[in-house]
């Protein structure tokens, strides 16, 4: 983990982001690997886009409606995608990048996660191929997401995508960390998060 100062990381933020506002009017588009209600991951994920500069559109992307996958319905040419599929992977289509909020279950991804990410993986036109990606989480627990994160480094790496591994975010205790209002209260994990952000727009650049 990189540890700066909050002044530190807040004027590097501004700096990179200034000139990347004038630079490109991108997109980044988010997925929650949790669906519940009160998710601390949903929180982290709306605290992420956030911190996003003006010029950059943020969009949440939900997918709790997509059906299990199944090959025989991922071939375009044959038969087409269910609608919800089509739906997920257009909006994903339209994103520079990605920020990704999960939890970890049981050591690993959520499968509501790796079946969204299945759904989208395949063909060409795959809406996740070669753009980069932040992986962020918060877990009640003391690791972190740890094992989740490590974990996808296999998916990323057949997709092809370019991952943003550095600083990682790996928020343990959620429950001490976020307010009743869904704010994030600790002012080490916000300026880590805005590194990655730097990082994660940094990696946008062509
Ligand atoms: C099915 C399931 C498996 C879980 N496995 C893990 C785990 O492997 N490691 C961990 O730290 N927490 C685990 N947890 C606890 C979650 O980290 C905790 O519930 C967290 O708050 C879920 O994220 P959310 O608040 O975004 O829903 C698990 C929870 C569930 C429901």
């Amino acid at each position: 983990m990189i540890f700066l100062s909050t002044h530190e990381s807040i004027k590097t933020f501004n700096s990179i982001i200034g000139y990347l506002t004038v630079e490109k009017n991108g997109k980044i588009v988010g997925l929650c690997g949790s669906f519940r209600k009160n998710s601390y991951n949903a929180m982290l994920l709306k605290v992420a886009g956030s911190l996003l500069p003006d010029g950059i559109n943020f969009e949440i992307v939900s997918y709790d409606d997509i059906p299990i996958y199944n090959a025989d319905y991922d071939i375009p040419e044959v038969s087409d995608r269910p609608e919800s599929v089509k739906k997920f992977r257009d909006t994903l289509a339209t994103a520079d990048a990605f920020i990704i909020a999960s939890p970890e279950y049981n050591y690993s991804i959520p499968g509501g996660l790796k079946n969204a990410i299945d759904w989208a993986s395949r063909g060409k036109d795959s809406p996740l191929m070669h753009k980069p990606v932040a992986l962020i989480g918060a877990t009640q627990g003391m690791w972190g997401t740890v094992r989740m994160q490590t974990a996808f480094l296999p998916v990323f790496t057949f997709l092809n995508m370019n991952p943003v591994l550095q600083p990682e975010v790996l928020i343990a205790q959620a429950q001490n960390k976020f307010d009743e209002n869904g704010n994030l209260t600790d002012d080490k994990t916000l300026s880590i998060i805005k590194i990655k952000l730097e990082n994660l727009i940094s990696a946008c650049r062509v």
